[in-house]
């Protein structure tokens, strides 16, 4: 049975992307880092902007993960003697936010979506880089992997239970404007661009 990241995602990632990151380790180290920084401040924000809904009970834990990635990811960028610093953000995130609903409560019904696909994109490209990483990080990005996969099924399964209702037309135009910005061009390299 394939896994709910490949069942949600409509394209994989170019190979040129996967040119690119193995090209730049240090920068796909260092934006991954952020990556993790971000997911657990998107966790908490929506914790506190919907305190009605109880997410804490689900996203409180999925956020002190994501600041353990986000430290295991610190102290590999250490041990390969990068420097951590803060890079310029591609324009995934927003893409994605840009194409959301403006009114409640459709719009938290696509932020879950959209924070669901941003962890299959995760996924998968662990998957797609990890036969060609040195052994040092590939072991690595299979723990996270897995860690990952859970956190997509994650937040579809709270959509279920708050709105206990259909998502898949949802999913089909968001995960359709994922992948058209993941299949583009990008002005610069990050774990989540464009080639
Ligand atoms: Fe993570
Ligand atoms: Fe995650």
């Amino acid at each position: 049975m394939s896994e709910t990241w490949e069942a949600i995602l409509s394209s994989p990632t170019p190979k040129a992307w996967i040119d690119r990151a193995l090209d730049s380790l240090d920068i796909l180290l260092i934006d991954h880092a952020h990556c993790e920084k971000k997911a657990a401040t998107s966790a908490i924000s929506l914790i506190h902007k919907y305190p009605h809904y109880n997410l804490a009970k689900y996203l409180s834990p999925l956020a002190r993960e994501e600041l353990l990635h986000f430290e295991q990811v610190l102290r590999l960028i250490k041990k390969h003697d990068f420097q951590y610093k803060n890079l310029k953000s591609c324009k995934y995130a927003k893409t994605l936010y840009d194409a959301s609903a403006n009114k409640e409560p459709d719009k938290l019904k696509d932020t879950l979506i959209i924070c669901s696909l941003i962890e299959a994109r995760s996924c998968e490209r662990f998957h797609v880089l990890i036969p060609h990483l040195p052994s040092s990080l590939s072991s690595f990005y299979s723990r996270l992997y897995k860690a990952e996969a859970r956190h997509c099924d994650l937040y579809l399964d709270i959509f279920s239970e708050i709105f206990s209702e259909d998502w898949s037309q949802r999913l089909k135009r968001l995960s359709s404007v994922e992948s058209n910005f993941i299949n583009k061009k990008d002005e610069f390299f990050r774990f989540h661009s464009g080639y």
